[in-house]
């Protein structure tokens, strides 16, 4: 095992030599959660990007806010398989959690293209027969579907759940976005759900280029508008209350994160339905 400067003490959980000087996407995401697996350039980016917005860490709690209720109602709805992409270091309430709460022989497959993200993952599987992560770049749609990991545990000829939650902005070419997102939702059969969150241009704040500049030092993104968003589910049908603010899809409570001011997740989010 490898240890970059600035990891918190006791933290022997970097897989390989990652360059200590670089931060990552799922390593920033990791720290404004509250999370463990981040090194100080990480925690520095985050300490930026927190002056240039202040409520970011909010802003990601809504994010995986929605993560959890969108795998919530996919339980209620009989899903029992789920293929999560760009599905970032673990934290609390995962969707295997989630999932093999209500169905212990539930089936989940993890993608991520960050190593950390992928050897977390794989720890915390270690004992988990029915649940597996697979280190890959979500656009490597081929691969993916061939991994064995997932031919196991996946059965494309039933209903899935799949998940893309704060990851599509990544893909920052609009055809290599909308072609990934195309051959998974070909793949999967009818009765499939496609969970989507991604931050739109309608909900940005006034220094975004700030922010887009502080951010790309670890990875670049594209926002997109809400027609753009709308065109990822095109062919299924929208699961009420359609595409809106993360937190204002199927809240629980009117106190839930974001309730009081839902722009502030930047991202709109939504799920659709293979008919
Ligand atoms: C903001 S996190 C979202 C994590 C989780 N889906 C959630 O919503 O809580 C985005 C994740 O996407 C991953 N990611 C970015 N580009 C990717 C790519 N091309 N292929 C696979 N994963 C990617 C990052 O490593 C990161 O872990």
């Amino acid at each position: 095992m490898f240890e970059p400067e600035g990891l918190h003490k006791s933290e022997t959980w970097v897989p390989e030599k990652i360059p200590a000087d670089k931060p990552s996407a799922a390593r920033i995401y990791d720290h404004l959660l509250g999370g463990y697996h981040n090194f100080a350039c990480d925690r520095a980016v985050v300490q930026q990007l927190l002056v240039q917005y202040p409520d970011l860490k909010e802003t990601a709690q809504m994010n995986r806010a929605f993560l959890r209720r969108a795998v919530n109602y996919l339980i209620d709805q009989g899903i029992d398989q789920f293929l999560d992409l760009g599905s970032g270091i673990p934290t609390v309430g995962n969707v295997h959690q989630l999932a093999q709460e209500a169905t212990p022989t539930a089936r989940v497959v993890y993608v991520d293209i960050d190593p950390i993200a992928v050897a977390h993952s794989k720890t915390i599987l270690e004992d988990n027969q029915y649940a597996a992560a697979i280190r890959a770049d979500v656009r490597d749609t081929n691969n993916i579907l061939a991994h064995p990991d997932l031919k196991r545990l996946l059965d494309f000829t039933k209903p899935i759940g799949l998940m893309l939650v704060g990851m599509l902005h990544y893909l920052i070419d609009d055809d290599e976005a909308f072609s990934t997102v195309n051959t998974l939702k070909d793949t999967i059969s009818r009765g499939s759900f496609i969970s989507i969150s991604h931050p739109a241009h309608e909900a940005t704040p006034e220094n975004i280029d700030e922010i887009h500049k502080t951010f790309k030092s670890a990875q670049d993104f594209n926002i997109r508008s809400r027609v753009q968003i709308e065109q990822f589910f095109s062919g299924y049908q929208l699961i009420p209350p359609g595409l809106v603010f993360a937190p204002l899809w199927r809240p629980e409570s009117k106190t839930d994160v974001g309730m009081d001011n839902p722009e502030k997740s930047f991202t709109l989010a939504g799920m659709g339905k293979k008919i």
